[in-house]
C-alpha cells in the first residue's frame, strides 16, 4: 500500500483509448503518478510513456504479467477489452496488487464471482471503474434523494447509446468492420456490455438489486446487441428503464422521479456537470459542479482514499453492486439470445 507521503503509482494494462483518456486526468492529479504502461506493442508503450512522462514501460507478449509484478507499481488499472478483464485482474491480484478494472467487470456473473473471491481471499482492494458514480453531481443527487427532496424515488429513466462509427448506413455492418471491439462477440462487445451497463449500474446505485429484469432488443449482423431496452423492477414496486444502442445517438439523460418531484441529470449524465431539481410547487433549481478534464479524477481519488484507509472495496461502487449488475447483464443477454463464444454453458 502507498504511504501518505508517496504518490499512488499507477500501472496500466492495455494501451488503448481509455488508458489515454484516464491518463490525461490522472496525470494532472496531485498525489497520483502514472508510473508504468504495459502494451503488447513496444512503439505504443513508448509513445504513451513519452506523452505522459511515465518512467517505466513493459512491452511484448509478457508485458501484462511484467507490469503486474513490477515492484514500483502500487495499483493496476485494467484497460483491456471485456473478455480479458478476468484474466488480467487475476494476474494483478496474484502479484499482490490492488486493482481498478474497467467496466463491465467481466464477461458474466460467474467470472465476476471468481475475481471477487480472489480479491477477498488475498485481502486486496478491487473496484469496477464505473466512473459516473463518483462525480460530485451524483454524490449530491444521492444525498438529496436520501434527504427526501423529491419524496420517495419510484422510477428512473436512463439511456446511453451512440451510433458506432463502424456500423453501415443501413444498420448493417460494412465488410471488414467485424473485428471492432464494440461489434465483436469474441471481445464481448455490444451495446449492453459497452454502455448499457451505465444506466443499469446507476439504477442499482439508487434502487439496489432488482427482483426482475426484462430486456427486449435486436442483435445485429455481427451477432452483438445493437438496440436494447431493459426494464427493471424492484421489491418495493420501483421501476427503472435503461435503453442502449449502437445504432443511434440517444439523449444520454437520466431522470429520477419521486412522489413529490424529480431530478434531471442532463445530457452526458454519465459524466455530468449539473443537475436540475424539480420540487412539486416550486421553481426548478439548477446545481452546477464544474470540473477539470473529463472527470476520471473522481474515481481515482476514491481508489486512493480506499487504499490509504486500508479499505478493500469502495462503498460508492461496492463489489455486491458489480455482481448484481453482472447478473442483470447475464439475464438481459439470455433474453436477447446473445451468448459470447468464450461462454461454455
Ligand atoms: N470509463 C469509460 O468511459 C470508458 C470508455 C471507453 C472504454 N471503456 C472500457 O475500457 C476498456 C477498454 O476499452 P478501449 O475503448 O480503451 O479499447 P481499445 O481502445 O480497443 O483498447 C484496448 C486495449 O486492450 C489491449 N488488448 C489486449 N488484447 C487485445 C485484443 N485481442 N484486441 C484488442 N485489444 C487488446 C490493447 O492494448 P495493447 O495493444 O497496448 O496491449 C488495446 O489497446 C473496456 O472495458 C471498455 O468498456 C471505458
Amino acid at each position: 500500500m502507498t504511504s501518505t507521503q508517496r504518490p499512488l503509482r499507477w500501472g496500466i494494462i492495455g494501451c488503448g483509448s481509455i488508458a489515454a483518456r484516464l491518463g490525461e486526468d490522472v496525470s494532472r492529479l496531485p498525489g497520483h503518478k502514472l508510473q508504468a504502461i504495459a502494451s503488447r506493442d513496444a512503439g505504443k508503450a513508448a509513445r504513451f510513456a513519452t506523452r505522459f512522462g511515465l518512467p517505466r514501460t513493459h512491452a511484448g507478449p509478457n508485458a501484462y504479467a511484467a507490469l503486474a509484478s513490477d515492484p514500483e507499481v502500487d495499483l493496476v488499472y485494467v484497460a483491456t477489452p471485456h473478455n480479458f478483464h478476468k484474466e488480467h485482474t487475476l494476474l494483478a491480484l496474484a502479484a499482490g496488487k490492488p486493482v481498478l478494472c474497467e467496466k463491465p467487470f467481466t464477461v458474466n456473473a460467474r467470472e465476476a464471482e471468481v475475481v471477487v473471491s480472489a480479491a477477498r481471499e488475498s485481502g486486496l482492494f478491487l473496484m469496477e471503474a464505473v466512473w459516473s458514480r463518483f462525480f460530485p453531481v451524483w454524490r449530491e443527487v444521492c444525498r438529496r434523494l436520501v434527504a427526501g427532496e423529491i419524496g420517495e424515488p419510484r422510477m428512473i429513466y436512463s439511456d446511453f447509446g451512440f451510433r458506432a462509427g463502424n456500423l453501415g448506413s443501413s444498420h448493417r455492418l460494412a465488410d471488414g468492420d467485424r473485428d471492432g471491439r464494440l461489434l465483436s462477440t469474441k471481445l464481448a462487445g455490444g451495446a449492453l456490455m459497452d454502455v448499457g451497463i451505465y444506466p443499469i449500474s446507476i439504477a442499482q446505485m439508487i434502487f439496489g438489486e432488482p427482483v426482475q429484469a426484462q430486456a427486449v432488443g435486436i442483435l445485429g449482423d455481427s451477432g452483438v446487441d445493437e438496440n436494447v431496452g431493459v426494464v427493471l423492477a424492484y421489491e418495493e414496486g420501483q421501476v427503472a428503464t435503461a435503453t442502449t444502442s449502437l445504432q443511434v445517438n440517444t439523449p444520454s439523460t437520466t431522470t429520477i422521479l419521486g412522489t413529490s418531484g424529480r431530478v434531471e441529470v442532463p445530457t452526458q449524465w454519465w459524466r455530468p456537470k449539473e443537475f436540475v431539481l424539480h420540487r412539486d410547487g416550486a421553481e426548478p433549481e439548477r446545481f452546477e459542479f464544474p470540473h477539470e478534464g473529463e472527470g476520471f479524477q473522481f474515481e481515482a481519488m476514491e481508489v486512493a482514499s480506499c487504499l490509504r484507509e486500508g479499505r478493500k472495496e469502495s462503498s460508492v461502487m461496492p463489489l455486491k453492486d458489480t455482481l448484481s449488475v453482472m447478473r442483470v447483464l447475464d439475464t438481459a443477454r439470455r433474453q436477447l439470445g446473445l451468448k459470447f463464444p468464450m461462454e461454455d454453458d
